[in-house]
Parts: structure tokens; sequence; C-alpha cells
């Protein structure tokens, strides 16, 4: 009897988080299972500096052979390591300084503005401060996504003086980085690259324009500009698919564009075009420069024309063969949705793009993709991929499928209001 009273006290507790009457049914349910995983890993995680990011999987090394295009650089079968099998199932934590650091922060941060539930700003709060340090860390292009997503959403949404100088420092960092030269950022450190720049680095620019709002320089906004205009021309195919990585030699000329996590080095990686689309739309917000809108523009209708799975959730590459069991990039599919929910409101054929983004986020809101309540390691979408041609993270929840989902919720409510 206790306990069906406390079960019953509970339900209505869950259901008034995050329920509004102005949403969709779907909206609301995705909130109610957004804000229970949330809290639930919260919960789960007692170590320091500490952070969830996806689920342990093992794979098939014959089925990722088949993914991958024979002649394929990306693949290093001998480098792919399994996961020892008590691993399997449990939940992949990363430290700060691992690339997904700020995307559990920013979750927390975008449920508690889309439910106003005190207990997701409390751990917000939590998580965030932990990445503190990160405003020191300069090895990667990388502090963009941290900070950004962590530090960037606390600011919109809580007033502390300490968040600007985070802001700006990593921005400062961030700069170190860019090669006036190349006219680019450098992405990452390690590789036999010269200067290997992703496409993901186009998300890191919203930092830099943010820290230019915040200082009154330009100097942070006119890098980040530069680095996008230099990446339409080298990064960029005749189709509007992009190369993963593209290395610069000293004098800006291009060493080598190939992949690292697509399928060849001239296929269209699902989640590769879904920053790209992100990144100019951006851009164009940012600057209203109609260069950024009509690459925005490209990227999203090769997008929608290039997709083969009716359900608008992209296979991991959009090159990859259509097999049974080739696995679907839930991530590149919520970070699409996001990016073109905003590409709607700023192109003059926009409403095409809402209606795409809409389908994604229906869904991904149904039980095929959305984790029920208490499973998936408190992550909120199952079925992602990190890097197949690395044998990792195949088939499993990450931290920012579920960051950008969020992300594409509050700006879906928002235009529907
Ligand atoms: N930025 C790394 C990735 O998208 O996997």
């Amino acid at each position: 009897m206790k306990l069906q009273i406390i079960s019953a006290c509970l339900l209505v507790s869950t259901y008034s988080i995050g329920a509004n009457k102005q949403n969709e049914k779907w909206v609301d349910n995705a909130l109610r299972t957004a804000t229970h995983q949330l809290l639930y890993t919260a919960k789960t995680i007692h170590t320091p500096n500490t952070m969830p990011r996806s689920s342990w999987r093992r794979y098939d090394i014959a089925f990722l052979e088949k993914q991958m295009e024979a002649d394929s650089t990306a693949f290093a079968r001998e480098l792919v390591k399994q996961t020892p099998t008590e691993k399997v199932g449990t939940l992949r934590t990363c430290d700060i300084y691992d690339w997904t650091s700020g995307f559990y922060p920013g979750s927390l941060w975008y449920a508690y503005e889309l439910t106003q539930n005190g207990k997701l700003k409390t751990q917000a709060e939590r998580f965030t401060t932990m990445l503190n340090p990160i405003r020191h860390y300069t090895q990667t292009h990388d502090i963009g996504f941290m900070i950004n997503c962590s530090y960037g959403n606390a600011l919109r949404l809580t007033h502390n003086d300490t968040i600007k100088a985070v802001i700006i420092e990593t921005a400062d960092n961030l700069c170190k980085r860019f090669d006036p030269r190349i006219g680019c950022i450098r992405s990452w450190d390690f590789g036999t690259w010269n200067f290997p720049v992703i496409i993901d680095n186009m998300m890191n620019l919203d930092l830099l324009f943010n820290a230019s709002k915040l200082t009154g320089n330009n100097k942070y906004r006119d890098i980040a500009i530069k680095h996008a205009l230099t990446t339409i021309k080298h990064h960029f195919r005749p189709d509007f698919t992009s190369f993963h990585v593209v290395s610069y030699n000293a004098d800006g000329s291009v060493e080598k564009q190939c992949t690292f996590q697509g399928k060849a080095d001239n296929s269209a990686w699902a989640r590769g075009q879904a920053w790209g689309v992100y990144g100019y739309t951006a851009c164009y917000r940012e600057t209203r420069n109609n260069v950024f809108l009509k690459q925005a523009v490209n990227i999203a209708d090769m997008i929608m024309q290039r997709v083969k799975t009716s359900d608008n959730i992209p296979y991991w590459d959009y090159d990859a063969p259509t097999l049974p069991n080739t696995p679907r990039d839930v991530s590149a599919a919520a970070i699409t949705a996001s990016a073109l929910i905003e590409l709607s409101r700023l192109a003059p054929t926009g409403k095409k793009y809402l209606d795409y983004a809409q389908k994604i986020l229906r869904n991904l809101s149904s039980p095929q993709y959305l984790a029920a309540k208490g499973t998936n390691n408190g992550f909120i979408l199952m079925h992602s991929v990190g890097s197949l041609p690395n044998g990792s993270e195949i088939d499993t929840p990450i931290n920012y499928a579920d960051y950008y989902y969020l992300e594409a919720l509050k700006r879906y409510i928002d235009i529907k209001k």
C-alpha cells in the first residue's frame, strides 16, 4: 500500500515535470523522458570531473569491413580494439578533457530551460562548474564545443559574473590555434597531418561570435568568418557534400583531403554533413552574409536529396551500403534537425526545412529511438554512431545526440509559439 502511494506520488510529480498545455503530446512526452533520464544520470555519477558519454558496445569486425570502402584509408583494422565482455552495456564515462564533456551539462541547461525544473538547474550548475579548468586547455579545437555548450548555455540562463571570463579565456585559446597564412583554426594535434582541419570545427565558431559580443572586440568574429570562408573553398565538393578532414601545408595549399570517421575519403559522412549545415546556418545568423546562407541551403538540400531512410534518420554515412543492419546515426539526425529549424527561420524557402526537421523530431520521439525511462544508461536517445572506422560507439546512445535533440526541441517549441 505504502509503495503504491509512493509510486502514485512519483507518477504525479514526474508528469508535472515539463508538461505544458501548449506543447504537442509527443513533445511533452519527450521532455518528461529527458528530465527523468538526465536526473537519473546525475544520481549515478559520483566520481569528480566525470561526464556520461555513451554505452560500451561490442561489434563484429567483418561487419565493419563490409560497411567500409575496400581501399579506405580510414579503416585501421589493427587499431580496432574490442570491448571486454564484462564492460558491454555499461555506462561509458569520460573526463572533462574529452571533446564531449560539455554536452551533458548543456543538456541539463536545455532541459531546465524547457521545464523550469529546479533539480535540473542544480545539476546543470554542478556539472558546468566541473569544466572550469577547460579555460586553460589549449590542445584541441573542441574547447569550443566543451565551453559553449556548457558555459554558453549557463550564460544565457543564469547570472554569474565568472561565466563571461571562462568564455573569453577559452575563445582566446581557440584563436591561438588560428593560422592567418592558412586562414583556419587547427583542429587536432594528433596524427600525421601537417595542419588538420575537420568540418566539425565549424561548430566552434559560435563561441567566437559570443566572445565578440561579450567583449565588443571583433577579433574573434573575424577569425570565425575567415575560417568559415576558407572551409567553403577546400572542404566542399561540387555537390555540396564535404570532406571530413582537410590538411593544409604551411603556405595554405591543401596537403590532403580525406576522412577519419566516414566510409571513404570521398564519401558523405552523415555527422560531418550535419556539422556543416549547422555551422553555416550559425554563420549566417551572426553575419547576414549571403555566402553563408547559400552554403547552408545547398548543404540542407543535398542532405534532403541524399537521405535513403524513410524516417529521415540517416545511415551513419550517406554513402554507406544499405544493408539490413547498416546503423543509422541518431546524432546526425538531431544536429540536422536543430540546424534546419534555425535555417527555416532564415531562408526564403524555410518551410521545407521545418517540415523535414519536424519529421526527424517526431521519429526521434517515438519508442524506436527515445529510450524508456530508467533504461539506456540514462541517455535520452538510442542508436547513434561515434566512429565506425575506429570501431568505436556503434549503434549506441551518445551524449551529443541528446544535446542537439533537446536544442532542436527548444527551437521547435519556440517556432511553434
Ligand atoms: N567531433 C567529433 C565527432 O563528430 O565525432
